[in-house]
């Protein structure tokens, strides 16, 4: 049997770049050489967004199609919704009942979030809480690995203290699983600062083709080169950074000299990084299209998952009552 990978993703924006290329990308590989739980961690972004949960619903929808669409194959892997699988509320509650509270609050993701995001008040218990619903997330399906960037290894560690500190109070239950860090290096929003929702800065995977090229446009550049025969500097031009990532290298090379020399100017070579970008995503805008016309088969999809992970995971919930006696 091949080893579990399971992850989830907070539908708290819409889908960006970042987001694509750094986790949907990865994610869809790893369906080749692994049972995947794939799945929208929507009660997650009630945690930040408590005061307008409006969007909530909506962002759901379209993560779905974004993994979908992506390629993240539901013949393959499970794909489903968090709060269909009520499941995950169970575990957090009964992992609840053991979590020391200073795990928590020493715990950087906490510190630097309620820093970070100073318009909302995020003193509340369910934010504090929210490594422990994570890691009902991910035990309840014991995977091998778990897929995740940097900032969430504090989330993890937490993950394997508590499965450490549930199997030694009763019978042991759960292994612990291992992270699987993306290698993808961080993509640059169109100001030039790391792509994030809450910049602005964002290209989407729902965006049309004519907004990906206005955002182009409107990209920042080398700020030095104001003047078309200014001479510019690749290495600190964001646009630079998409042809990397989605141009080819001859034409990642062309780019290079012809920005030193002058020899191209800046609406040139951002129209070529369109071109690019555009074919690149082209297929998986393709898809979602044909998903979003098709709402009931992306419903029955989801409600297949949903069960199949409801019957994984009750199965765990019942070696956890046993451990426990309750
Ligand atoms: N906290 C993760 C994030 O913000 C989302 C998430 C929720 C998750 N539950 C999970 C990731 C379980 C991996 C496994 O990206
Ligand atoms: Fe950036 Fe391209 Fe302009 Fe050079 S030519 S500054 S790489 S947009």
């Amino acid at each position: 049997m091949a080893n579990r990978v399971l992850s989830g993703m907070q539908p708290s924006g819409l889908l960006h770049l970042g987001n694509f290329l750094g986790a949907l990308e990865n994610w869809k590989s790893l369906q080749e050489q692994y049972d995947c739980y794939f799945f929208v961690a929507d009660w997650h972004a009630i945690s930040t967004n408590y005061a307008d949960t409006s969007r909530i619903k909506e962002f759901t929808q379209e993560l779905l199609f974004d993994m979908l669409a992506t390629g993240i194959d539901p013949n393959r892997s499970t794909v489903f919704v968090q709060s269909t699988v009520p499941n995950h509320a169970i575990l957090y509650l009964l992992l609840s009942m053991i979590v020391p509270i200073p795990w928590l609050e020493r715990n950087p993701t906490y510190k630097e979030k309620r820093e970070e995001i100073k318009e909302r008040d995020l003193s509340t218990f369910g934010f504090l809480g929210y490594p422990v619903l994570q890691a009902a997330d991910i035990l309840l399906y014991k995977p091998d690995y778990v897929p995740v960037g940097i900032d969430q290894l504090p989330h993890l560690e937490l993950t394997r203290e508590l499965a450490r500190r549930f199997n030694s109070l009763y019978q042991p239950v759960f292994p612990e699983p291992k992270e699987l860090l993306t290698q993808f290096p961080k993509v640059l929003g169109t100001d030039g600062r790391k792509m994030s929702k809450s910049y602005g800065n964002t290209i989407n995977l729902s965006d049309t083709e004519p907004v990906v090229r206005q955002k182009l446009k409107t990209m920042v550049t080398d700020p030095a080169r104001v003047r078309r025969t200014d001479k510019g500097n690749p290495d600190v031009c964001p646009v630079f950074d998409f042809h990397k990532i989605f141009s080819s290298s001859s034409v990642i090379e062309e780019v290079n000299i012809g920005c030193r020399t002058a020899a191209i100017g800046c609406i040139d070579c951002k129209k070529q990084v369109a071109d690019a970008m555009v074919e690149r995503l082209q297929p998986t805008w393709d898809a979602r299209a044909n998903l979003k016309a098709k709402p009931a088969v992306v419903q029955e999809i989801i409600q297949e998952g949903s069960q199949k992970a409801s019957r994984f995971s009750s199965q765990t919930l019942l070696e956890v009552k046993e451990s426990m006696k309750i």
